[in-house]
């Protein structure tokens, strides 16, 4: 496995390996891997020739009270797992290198998809995320990329970008990675103090409630949300930021629970922003 931090070495490799017939799987992340991101990994592996994983803590992404600063980073041990679940390159810039001075083009998803949910509570965001996500895209030319149902509006609005823009690249959602009782794995659970990591199970929980709402025969959004909030607002060290039942294709609002559902929920246990969703199809 290569480790490259020039984006002009690494779009030679893309082009050269391309030239050769070669199909690229791209899996973006921002390090500090655990098995969700591996899982996203080891589905490129077996569907690609060379595999590039790209390990980069975006700061476009994170709004100016945000945990850019303190995010989780452990380059060396993400190598080696990296490498371990069959990555041929990482790319690791700095950020002077994504965004050297004077950088000043950026990819916008405009309308309702990204004006709810985390859109809504972290202004900004999907802005940072697009505009890397396309960089990324054009300095390793994938055939495929992978992302994780875990950040299910990231994954829609990606999606939504490639189909406007006509970028050729194949967007796969891979399922969400859990601990064994119920928390969806993230960089950003190594927050969480003990208490707290037993406070978070009420995400996942209230989410599963919300399910078996719906598979019980609830067709009212309405009401599956109240529950879902309802259960969160009552559990101790947990502060709600927002519960969403949608449509899981493209985030639009539900006069009826019917086809493919994501409920969605963000909250903070003490100062952590977590999120967890559940995807359905009725
Ligand atoms: P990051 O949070 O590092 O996540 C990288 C990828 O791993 C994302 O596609 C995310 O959805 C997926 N992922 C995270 N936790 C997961 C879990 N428990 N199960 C399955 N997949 C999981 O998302 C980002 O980075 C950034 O926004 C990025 C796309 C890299 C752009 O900067």
């Amino acid at each position: 496995m290569e480790v490259i931090k020039k984006i002009a070495e690494m779009k030679e490799i893309s082009l050269c390996l391309k030239r050769e017939g070669k199909s690229i799987g791209l899996v973006p992340t921002m390090g500090y891997l655990h098995e969700g991101h591996l899982s996203l990994i080891k589905t490129a592996r077996r569907e690609n020739d060379i595999i590039i994983m790209s390990n980069f803590v975006n700061p476009l992404q994170f709004g100016p009270k945000e945990d850019f600063a303190t995010y989780p980073r452990d380059p060396d041990r993400d190598n080696k797992l990296a490498e371990s679940a069959g990555v041929d390159y990482v790319f690791g810039p700095t950020s002077e290198e994504m965004y050297p001075q004077g950088y000043c083009t950026y990819i916008e998803v405009n309308g309702p998809m990204v004006e709810k949910m985390c859109g809504k509570s972290r202004p900004g965001h999907f802005k940072g995320v697009t505009t890397v996500v396309l960089k990324l895209f054009l300095i390793t030319q994938p055939d495929r990329a992978y992302f994780g149902q875990k950040d299910a509006q990231q994954a829609i609005i990606v999606r939504k970008m490639v189909t406007d823009l006509n970028v050729p690249v194949k967007i796969i959602t891979c399922p969400i990675v859990r601990e064994e009782d119920g928390l969806a794995l993230s960089s950003r659970n190594t927050y969480l103090s003990s208490e707290e990591r037993i406070q978070a199970l009420a995400l996942p929980r209230a989410l599963s409630a919300g399910r078996d709402m719906i598979l019980k025969g609830e067709t009212d959004p309405l009401k599956v949300k109240q529950h879902i909030t309802s259960i969160l607002a009552s559990s101790p060290g947990i502060r709600l930021d927002y519960v969403e039942v949608v449509n899981g294709d493209d985030l639009s609002d539900l006069s009826a629970i019917k086809g493919k559902v994501l409920l969605a929920a963000a909250v903070y246990v003490g100062k952590t922003r977590l999120i967890d969703n559940i995807d359905l199809e009725v």
